[in-house]
């Protein structure tokens, strides 16, 4: 009997490098394509069809597109498992819903379709472009400086369109990770009786503690601009201000995904400023952020924390993700005597720091 040659290690290392740089040169269309499908509305079109899967003939109807592009978009999706094949009472083949479908969607609990529409905007690619250049020595300038001549907040201010962008993209997160932290560590939030959320957004996150911990009054605190276009909710007072002047005055500051916005001398004069505003003898900061791993990278997670740590680098003058260390760092030269850290299922781990 003849026997199948064995392929040399070599030549599986060659084909695994093949395989692996054709996926990171078509990278983009991954997101390009979640783009498209969130803008066509295919995940609610066929949720709204019921529980029948959704045949290419009713999809394209229902959607006013071409049977032949549409094809080839949802084969793509279905490859990724956003959609899922099954055949319809008749027999025919049609498309149905995976757990996935629902981050698609633009509105609901489990939506993220506005994260992928702010990443995948002009706006927010073009500063790629400028990445290589960026690492230049001697050039100061950031990627997103260098492609709209300032940085994000300012130029969120000016532009509103985008700042609401930012602010519903930023939102997806929080729904997602409140979640998290009122399933995984409730006792962060025992015994306050007041919080503020510094550089809060447009106080989606509040509006869901204040539903968790009904004993808690919400301020919601961010720039003038992202606040006075924000939503009211019971329980919640928007505030505008300046998080570099001062910060109201509550029992505990949160800061959720705003200290990675800045590098080391900013973020240690915004921790300052929470210090200010917490009473000294039991007030408390809770930071969520991602924490990188040093050493051996175990954690499934740090992949995405170490491309979350690329999008600060595109998109801040100088912010980063931060390992342990750098967060003992930053909170120690701000004044914090100690500090615990709660890991959570997801990106962000919750950092407690105390006077
Ligand atoms: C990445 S977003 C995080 C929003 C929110 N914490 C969340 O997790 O959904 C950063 C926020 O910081 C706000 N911000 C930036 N500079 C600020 C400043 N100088 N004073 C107050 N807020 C500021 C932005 O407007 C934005 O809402």
């Amino acid at each position: 009997m003849e026997k199948t040659p064995r392929r040399a290690p070599w030549h599986e290392e060659e084909e695994q490098g093949e395989v692996g740089i054709w996926k990171y040169a078509f990278g983009f269309s991954e997101m390009a394509v979640l783009k498209c499908a969130i803008e066509l509305g295919i995940a609610e079109a066929i949720e709204s069809h019921g529980s029948c899967p959704m045949t290419l003939s009713e999809l394209s109807s229902a959607l006013g597109c071409a049977p032949s592009a549409l094809f080839r978009i949802m084969r793509f999706l279905v490859h990724r498992g956003m959609f899922k094949e099954e055949l319809t009472a008749q027999g025919s083949l049609g498309y149905a819903e995976t757990p996935l479908t629902r981050r698609l969607m633009k509105h609901g609990e489990y939506s993220m379709a506005a994260l992928i529409l702010l990443e995948s905007s002009p706006v927010m690619l073009a500063p790629w472009h400028s990445l290589s250049a960026s690492c230049v020595l001697a050039n100061e300038s950031s990627p997103f400086d260098v492609a709209h001549g300032e940085d994000l907040w300012r130029f969120a201010a000016a532009n509103p369109g985008h700042s609401q962008l930012i602010d519903e993209a930023m939102a997806c997160i929080a729904r997602s990770t409140v979640r998290l932290m009122v399933q995984g560590c409730p006792e962060v939030f025992d015994g306050l009786s007041s919080l503020v959320d510094v550089g809060g957004g447009n106080g989606t996150t509040l509006q869901k503690l204040v539903k968790a911990c009904p004993g808690i009054r919400g301020i919601n605190f961010d720039l003038p601009h992202v606040v006075s276009v924000a939503e009211e909710f019971t329980g919640v007072e928007h505030v505008g201000g300046n998080l570099f002047k001062s910060v109201p005055k509550a029992d505990a500051a949160l800061l959720m995904s705003v200290l990675h916005d800045w590098g080391d001398d900013d973020c240690i004069d915004i921790l300052k400023k929470c210090r200010e505003a917490i009473p000294v003898d039991k007030g408390k900061v809770i930071i969520v952020e991602a924490v990188i791993e040093e050493g051996d990278q175990t954690d499934k997670l740090t992949d995405l924390r170490l491309g979350l740590d690329m999008i600060m680098m595109a998109h801040t003058t100088a912010g980063k993700e931060r390992t342990l260390k750098e967060w003992g760092f930053v909170l120690g030269k701000a004044g914090f005597s100690r500090y615990t850290v709660k890991p959570l299922p997801a990106m962000p781990s919750v950092i407690e720091a105390f006077p």
